[in-house]
């Protein structure tokens, strides 16, 4: 895979850039990982002192700890390309610079954080002026609507990109934690042999996020929770908790392990599901009056394979709710004779908590004697925090860029992968029935 030789970044003036990307891009700067002319292409009328000026803004505004001599650094590896993604002569433009940045034989990588449907504009006009040739092509999520759609786009792309040149961002994938999840279950003895139907009841899990959509209502309501972040982040970290050990810890073995699993992933019944939408929702700009799409949704999986037949797996996700957390709760089977009892009821099953945010770690819960009695206290967590323990890790998206422009396919939703999470999802998409009203800073309906 050939390292970049420039970065071009679509979007370049847009939320994302400015709340993840540049600063992303700051810290790889930091690390001496980033040292490529970054291009920036943007619908705008900013030369390249603004956009250096907003990469300062933007870097400060998220980063504590801004050394000014790397955000110099950075700042002076950016130039700017203005103009419309629809005008063929932006790309002619943004072949002239790209030739004076980094020369006519340099490899680019492009990063697409536009909006979707400017996903196959943008491949295209590349292509027309032959800027796929010696390129990789990222794309931000979401890739496609559903099944039908992802596919059309997938081919649209696949015309000018091959697919090992083609990188799906999932910024899931880039999270430190949710990679942790493979050491914790196949480096760890103690987990592993538990982790099957013999020994888990049922897992439970839970994103949510105690903040509304705020100004991004007219995205979020042609989206829903379901393909916001059901269909991509919790599938893919429901592979990696459910998944068989991959062959090796090879990129694409691990994506095999995973397209695997998800290919035993029932698709989900509709009877299996409850939808809300948080009371205010309708009144947020760029959200239908009479809106019915979910900013709230629980739902059970089923996976048909040796290991979890029978373990159903339920996930909440939602807005607006009490608290941001995103955790797994693996539930074992209660041992085979209640030899113990508590003091009030039966004692509960183990539990095992796995925590990817917002502090990533691991709780067990034990059941041991209360002193001084015969009974059965209640729970008992051990549990280790692994910022405190292990120290800070990178953001998923300094991961993300420092993986597309080293060309690393690890930290990237595989097309076969993305097929299969649209085929579980497909049967609750846009079901046009009004969901369930809950009050904001609630865990959701009933
Ligand atoms: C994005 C969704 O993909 O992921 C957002 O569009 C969501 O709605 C976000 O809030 C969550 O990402 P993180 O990294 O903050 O957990």
């Amino acid at each position: 895979m050939p390292a970049a030789d420039a970065l071009v970044l679509f979007g370049v003036t847009g939320d994302l850039a400015r709340k993840m990307i540049l600063p992303a891009l700051y810290r790889l700067t930091e690390r001496g990982e980033l040292s490529v002319p970054v291009i920036g292409v943007a619908r705008t009328d900013w030369d390249s002192d603004a956009l250096r000026k907003h990469v300062g803004e933007s870097v400060r505004a998220a980063l504590p700890d801004v050394d000014d001599v790397v955000l110099e650094r950075l700042q002076r590896a950016v130039h700017v390309v203005a103009g419309d993604y629809g005008d063929p002569t932006t790309f002619d433009r943004l072949a002239t610079t790209l030739r004076e940045q980094a020369g006519a034989e340099a490899f680019v990588v492009h990063y697409l954080a536009v909006p979707p449907g400017l996903f196959g504009t943008v491949a295209d006009a590349l292509a027309a002026v032959g800027l796929n040739a010696h390129a990789r092509l990222v794309v931000e999520k979401p890739f496609g609507h559903d099944l039908a759609s992802a596919r059309a786009l997938n081919a649209q792309l696949r015309r000018n990109f091959d697919d090992d040149r083609l990188f799906r961002v999932d910024h899931y994938l880039g999270q430190e934690p949710v990679e942790d999840l493979l050491v914790l279950r196949f480096a760890n003895t103690v987990i592993e042999p538990l982790w099957n139907r013999t020994w888990i009841d049922h897992i439970d899990i839970t994103m949510a996020e105690d903040f509304d959509v705020a100004d991004r209502g007219s995205f979020y309501d042609a989206v829903g929770t379901v393909r916001d972040v059901v269909q991509n982040h919790l599938l893919q970290v429901l592979a990696y908790l459910t998944m068989e050990a991959p062959q090796s810890d090879s990129a694409e073995d691990q994506r095999d392990a995973k397209h695997r699993l998800l290919q035993a992933v029932r698709a989900v019944d509709p009877a299996e599901v409850v939808r809300g939408q948080y009371t205010g929702y309708r009144d947020v700009p760029g959200v239908a009056a009479d809106s019915t799409t979910e900013t709230y949704v629980a739902l059970t999986l089923h996976i048909d394979d040796d290991r979890f037949t029978g373990v159903p797996v339920h996930i909440r996700a939602g807005k607006a709710l009490p608290e941001t957390v995103l955790d797994l709760v693996v539930v074992l089977r209660s041992p085979p004779r209640p030899l113990f009892h508590g003091a009030v009821q039966d004692p509960p099953p183990n539990r095992i908590r796995l925590r990817l945010q917002p502090d990533a770690g691991v709780t067990f819960y034990l059941l041991a004697k209360q002193p001084g009695s015969g009974d059965i206290a209640t729970e008992l967590p051990v549990s280790v925090d692994f910022r405190e323990v292990l120290g800070p890790v990178h953001a998923a998206y300094e991961r993300i860029f420092a993986d597309a422009l080293t060309g690393n396919p690890a930290h990237f939703a595989r097309m076969d992968t993305l097929e299969e999470a649209w085929r579980v999802v497909e049967p609750i998409l846009d079901p046009g029935t009004a969901p369930l009203p809950y009050a904001p800073g609630t865990w959701g309906p009933t």
